[in-house]
């Protein structure tokens, strides 16, 4: 039956509510979410307060505040994420990554920062493997993501087959694996390119992030349009030094960081390097 605007709702949720969640939202990941999203917001949450057996917004974000429900922040985050994602997605940043890893020497570091459900790092595998013609490049990735759930998905590398319909059949046979059987109508991605990614769950909004050293390639992309300017400059303003002098930084292509960032500058669309002139040009306009 066609469902109209005045359907009644099986739990009440009013515009107070979705303040509340709204505030602790973007308290916890940062996400500042639009008016447009009250609907939304009910029906994931919806889904909490049936697995939690609770039969309030009221009582279950009192709960979930005073930590009474063990780890239903985590379910709660979970749940607010929005984790579009596909494989190759801005496809014009992967030739870019090619050419510059292929100017590099020793191993390789990438940051993938967020990955969703993994199309996304798989994606930068496949590339460094192309541009070292091996399935074993000289490449380790750091897949994070502040979802669990995403990230499990990730780890395990297994899509539906209609994931690769835009991708070159050439490419889908070299990296992937068809399920047989009961797994009819599914790819895992290989071994070798599951081995060179590790997922781990990152916060950017965290005070400490669990990933050290610095980087040759980071990808940050389509997860700061979800937050306010000032949490993309913090956020921004701590990716410099995770940058080594000749990295790549790549961002989603409604994101530009050149009005949230001095020490960035474009080197093509929506990628980004160190300007290493920043400082002294700060100095020179005193
Ligand atoms: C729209 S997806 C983008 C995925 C991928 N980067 C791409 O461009 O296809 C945004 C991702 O950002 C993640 N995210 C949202 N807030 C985050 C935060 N505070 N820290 C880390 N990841 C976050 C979400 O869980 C989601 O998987």
């Amino acid at each position: 039956m066609p469902q109209s605007k005045d359907t009644v709702k099986e739990f009440d949720f009013n515009a107070k509510d979705f303040e509340r969640v709204r505030g602790l939202i973007y308290k916890r990941a940062g996400i500042s979410l639009a008016d447009s999203k009250q609907e939304m917001v009910y029906s994931r949450l919806a889904r909490r307060l049936r697995a939690t057996g609770i039969s309030s917004f009221v009582k279950y974000l009192d709960d979930l505040e005073a930590g009474r429900l063990g780890d239903e922040w985590e379910a709660f985050t979970n749940a607010l994420t929005t984790n579009l994602t596909s494989f190759f997605r801005e496809a014009h940043h992967f030739p870019l990554l090619a050419e510059h890893v292929k100017k590099l020497s020793g191993p390789i570091t990438i940051w993938c920062s967020a990955a969703s459900t993994g199309e996304e790092p798989y994606s930068i595998a496949m590339t460094v493997c192309e541009a070292f013609n091996t399935l074993t490049p000289p490449v380790t990735i750091i897949a994070t993501d502040i979802d669990t759930n995403v990230l499990a998905a990730g780890a395990n590398g297994v899509y539906t087959l209609d994931r690769l319909d835009k991708m070159a059949p050439e490419r889908a046979r070299r990296f992937f694996q068809k399920g047989k059987g009961e797994r009819e109508g599914m790819v895992r991605v290989r071994p070798e390119l599951r081995q060179m990614i590790t997922f781990k769950q990152l916060n950017l909004l965290a005070d400490s992030w669990p990933i050290s050293g610095q980087f040759d390639v980071i990808f940050c992309r389509n997860v700061m349009i979800y937050f306010d300017k000032a949490t993309q400059r913090k956020i921004l303003a701590r990716f410099v030094p995770l940058m080594k002098p000749d990295a790549l930084l790549f961002a989603g292509h409604s994101e530009n960081f050149l009005y949230v960032s001095e020490s960035l500058k474009l080197r093509g669309k929506t990628v980004y390097e160190l300007d290493h002139g920043a400082g002294q040009k700060a100095t020179s306009h005193r």
